[in-house]
């Protein structure tokens, strides 16, 4: 039976302007196209893990106005996400991406509501997670909320999923807390201090988070795939060749795929692979929510 996952985290609107390239400081361009999608890590990540019909509840917080609404509605209307959200007074969590020809991307992200997920939120609904089997969070939540749902995952014996974007340091007493941690490079050097420029640098670094026990890492490379790394395995996994609409949400993607891997029992390398099949859908298709494929999709592919 597949394991059931729970992902902590934000939920956005993604204010999507599609340019022929993006502009240099103090230029203006004109933008073709202002899409208004659902988006946050959060948020996509759920989706992802949805789509491939594993039971997948989001825990996250919106405001109070027309975008916390629409998300709240679509949400239902489109997916199979169990929605633990709430409301508060704030503005709903919003992102500002703009998106060039090839598919590249540039975001700017506002918290709003997703900022308003303290501690105490938290520690209200701490024992929902004794529910589930798989936690799933990114930063875009306060991280003193985060490390706090990474130790209670951890003290309950939960698989703890952590995507670390945007990238922000990591204590080692909470790194040691994490199974599968997904950065991509540029957040490997942030969390490491250390370049990941090459594919060497990449493995020294990623090999430091395993020192300090993270479990099992995996970095996102891009078109360059994806390296796998934990005590007793080394993965190298090529990018699957796409035509590529979209990067936004790719990352995204991958993470909720390999948990929906994780949940179907997946081993690691195969949970990678997985996962790569989810993201390389995902940037066929613009926008970063439920643009993963589905689980017959993937293992069509
Ligand atoms: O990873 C892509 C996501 O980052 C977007 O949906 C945007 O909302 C930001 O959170």
């Amino acid at each position: 039976m597949d394991k059931k996952v729970l992902v902590i985290g934000s939920l956005n609107i993604d204010l999507v302007v599609k340019v022929d390239r993006f502009h240099q400081e103090g230029e203006t361009i004109l933008g073709k196209e202002l899409l208004t999608l659902i988006g946050g890590k959060g948020a996509n990540q759920a989706s992802a893990a949805a789509l491939q019909d594993i039971p997948t509840t989001l825990w996250g917080y919106v405001g109070e106005d027309s975008f916390s609404s629409h998300i709240m509605d679509t949400i239902k209307k489109d997916t199979a996400i169990d929605l633990f959200v709430k409301n508060t007074p704030n503005s709903t969590g919003t992102a500002l991406i703009e998106t060039d020809l090839t598919g590249k991307n540039r975001i700017v992200v506002i918290a709003g509501a997703n900022g308003d997920f303290t501690v105490d939120k938290a520690k209200e609904n701490i024992d929902i997670i004794n529910n589930y089997d798989i936690i799933v969070l990114q930063f875009e939540i306060p991280m003193p909320t985060i490390t706090y749902l990474i130790q209670e995952s951890a003290r309950r014996q939960k698989t703890v999923i952590v995507n670390p974007a945007p990238a922000l340091f990591i204590p080692d007493d909470i790194l040691e807390k994490i199974d599968y941690l997904t950065p991509n490079e540029h957040e490997l050097a942030i969390l490491t201090n250390m370049p990941t420029d090459t594919m060497d640098e990449i493995k020294k670094a990623a090999k430091v988070l395993l020192g300090k026990g993270v479990k099992n890492i995996i970095v996102t490379l891009g078109d360059k795939g994806a390296y796998g790394l934990n005590e007793i395995e080394e993965h190298e996994v090529p990018c699957r060749e796409s035509l590529v609409v979209d990067t936004t949400g790719a990352g995204d993607a991958y993470t909720g795929g390999f948990a929906a891997a994780l949940a179907q029992n997946y081993p690691f390398y195969d949970a990678m692979l997985y996962a790569n099949k989810g993201a390389s859908i995902s940037v066929t298709k613009l926008g970063a929510f439920n643009s993963a494929g589905s689980r017959e999709e993937i293992n069509n592919l």
